[in-house]
């Protein structure tokens, strides 16, 4: 007999991937004696953005949870996932923090760490791998599996059996994006097993419902350890349901020997969770499927398309999914996995809006190409390398060397706050988050306030911004005079726009419609009108609504428009002087104005030299996908 093991994912991955991870302790823990009892092989209860969304959305101690959960599961082992040097985070931290960090887990409870790289990196599974041996823990080291050029059978082998000299007592093959298919599988299980003698784990996810068949061919190959999850939170994004891989296997030599009985009474358990607060089903949509056609995964084709959506070119989708290929192969084939996913993807989706490649950069892209993420699978193509960095040099020591110690500085800044070095090193992780919940706890402990509610926004996973990069603004040509008259200053300005093409193409003169709660008159500008003397060009949007003055644009003038949807800052930070005022002459190549879109800073330049004749757009306000942020005269 060789018993398959089973990982249940219940805990983490599987609330993870369908609920937002929003799963609180306290619908944990009625179920955890049960789950102890099974006899599966761990319990994933932590890591990955659970310990983040503790502190943001669920006003939950992390390491209390996992103290938590250890006083009930006293059998099992508890298991974690890793970010490598990234730890629970979205950046590389410090050597002292990681080690702090590993510690410290032990210490609560966790066995086993299941470490990984998005970049495949070893280097920065390193530190987190030394601490996890010396303390006496299991490491168990991934593979990041994907499908490019230059990740064959043999390259996933060789990078295990580096993981094994480095000391990982167990290898995991981490499919995060559902890609390996079944025959894939057995080949790739068969070829670790016959050049590892270190036990062979398998994680992947169900998505386009490969999942249950590529388990059964791993277990034929002979893998040792498969994950899974309680059916209310199997399918769709998450891991395929315990309760199906049970069954399928049983009276055959790979029986698990787990009781369904018991399996469908925690089920039972997490329906009523489920339905109670609200939680979905794991369900695959056909964007999903086409993680098949792309290899981009589900989860992040639903976060594109509302990007688009928000930029009004949820149209350009197809585009943007034919783009994500070519950017990931010009950036040396990075797996897409939280960070490379949301760089890669969000790359190729300003390539697509701004309709030339690499015009736009993200500080996040510039530090990749830099190195500071580690070393990518494949080289970087040179051509993209010059345009994104030019001549900067590339690093080529592991990332976390050049990052200076913070634990005595992280100590200091949070010693009113912190009770145990557990509450250090959440501090050193996530400052800002982190003192909001201490104050929160402090505040809830003296006054025992009923918990707030928590925060329905799901948390996005990209790096946060740190320099502003350079934007092109979108130029229009020179507007033709026309005459509008307006009834209200507050029209959506794409509603103007469409009206007047509307009348331009049409051969009526004047336009006269009732939209919503107030009237707009377009009329055709012709030879004989003359702009009245009072008008007071080009202030469209200072208008009063009583008056309805006509705006006439000039041939000379130039409206220099958002390249996205965002929010305008005219000044670089809250206490300095806007870059431009009315009035002010502008160069080639100087800074109008930062647009912050997709969670990054833009600077927004003019390409050419003028007047500012007017800024239509309020600081520190949202604006529209093409609005007008600025007109400017040309010299
Ligand atoms: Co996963």
């Amino acid at each position: 007999m060789s018993r398959i093991r089973i990982t249940d994912t219940s805990l983490r991955d599987g609330h993870q991937s369908l609920w937002a991870t929003r799963m609180a302790t306290s619908d944990m823990i009625p179920v955890l004696e049960q789950l102890d009892d099974i006899g599966y092989h761990s319990l994933e209860v932590w890591g990955g953005a659970t310990f983040d969304v503790c502190i943001r959305y669920l006003n939950e101690d992390p390491w209390e949870r996992l103290r938590e959960i250890r006083r009930n599961i006293t059998k099992t082992k508890l298991q974690m996932l890793v970010r490598g040097q990234s730890l629970v985070g979205y950046a590389h931290y410090p050597d002292d923090i990681a080690i702090k960090f590993i510690e410290k887990a032990a210490e609560n409870g966790i066995d086993i760490f299941r470490i990984f790289d998005a970049l495949n990196d070893l280097r920065n599974l390193e530190t987190c791998m030394r601490t996890v041996k010396e303390i006496g823990k299991h490491a168990q080291a991934c593979v990041v599996y994907t499908i490019s050029p230059v990740h064959s059978v043999q390259h996933f082998v060789d990078t295990a059996l580096r993981l094994r000299d480095m000391g990982a007592d167990s290898i995991c093959v981490k499919d995060m994006a559902g890609l390996l298919a079944p025959y894939t599988s057995y080949e790739l299980i068969r070829a670790l097993k016959e050049n590892l003698d270190v036990p062979i784990q398998l994680h992947t996810h169900y998505i386009g419902g490969l999942a249950i068949a590529t388990l059964l061919k791993a277990a034929e190959a002979g893998v040792d350890i498969i994950d899974t999850a309680s059916v209310p939170m199997a399918f769709g994004s998450s891991q395929p349901p315990v309760e199906t891989i049970v069954r399928a296997l049983q009276d055959t030599e790979w029986d698990t020997g787990l009781s369904l009985h018991d399996l469908f009474d925690i089920a039972e358990h997490f329906e009523q969770i489920r339905k109670h607060k609200g939680f979905e089903r794991g369900v695959t949509r056909i964007t999903d499927m086409k993680v098949f056609e792309h290899q981009v995964p589900g989860g992040m084709i639903t976060n594109f398309y509302s990007q688009l959506e928000q930029q009004k070119a949820a149209h350009r989708i197809e585009e943007v999914m034919q783009e994500i290929p070519k950017v990931r192969a010009d950036l040396g084939y990075a797996p897409l996995v939280t960070p490379t996913s949301q760089l890669i993807g969000n790359q190729a989706v300003f390539n697509v809006l701004l309709g030339e490649r690499y015009k736009m950069v993200p500080g996040e892209i510039k530090d990749y190409v830099r190195g500071f993420y580690g070393k990518p699978p494949a080289p970087i193509n040179e051509e993209v390398r010059r345009k994104i960095i030019g001549d900067t040099p590339v690093i080529d020591v592991r990332p976390a060397d050049l990052l200076e110690p913070i634990w005595e500085k992280s100590k200091e800044a949070c010693k009113e706050w912190a009770e145990s070095e557990e509450d250090i090193i959440t501090y050193a992780l996530f400052p800002q988050v982190a003192l909001k919940f201490f104050e929160w706890r402090k505040t809830k402990r003296a006054e025992d306030v009923p918990q707030i509610e928590s925060n329905d926004e799901v948390r996005t996973t990209a790096v946060e911004s740190k320099a502003p990069v350079a934007a092109p603004p979108r130029m229009k040509p020179p507007v033709k005079p026309r005459a509008v008259n307006r009834g209200d200053e507050d029209m959506n300005i794409d509603e103007i726009r469409e009206l007047m093409l509307l009348l331009d193409q049409s051969n009526i003169a004047d336009l006269e419609l009732q939209k919503n709660d107030f009237r707009i008159h377009l009329r055709k500008h012709t030879a004989t009108d003359t702009p009245p003397a009072s008008n007071p060009f080009p202030g469209a949007p200072k208008v009063k609504p009583a008056e309805t003055a006509e705006v006439i644009l000039d041939e000379n003038i130039t409206e220099v428009l958002a390249p996205m949807v965002g929010t305008f800052y005219a000044a670089p930070s809250p206490d300095s002087a806007p870059f431009v005022k009315i009035g002010d002459h502008v160069e080639p190549g100087q800074t109008l104005c930062i647009l912050e879109a997709m969670k990054l800073m833009n600077e927004i330049k003019t390409d050419f030299a003028g007047t500012i004749v007017d800024i239509l757009a309020e600081n520190t306000q949202p604006v529209e996908y093409g609005q007008t942020l600025f007109l400017i005269q040309k010299d």
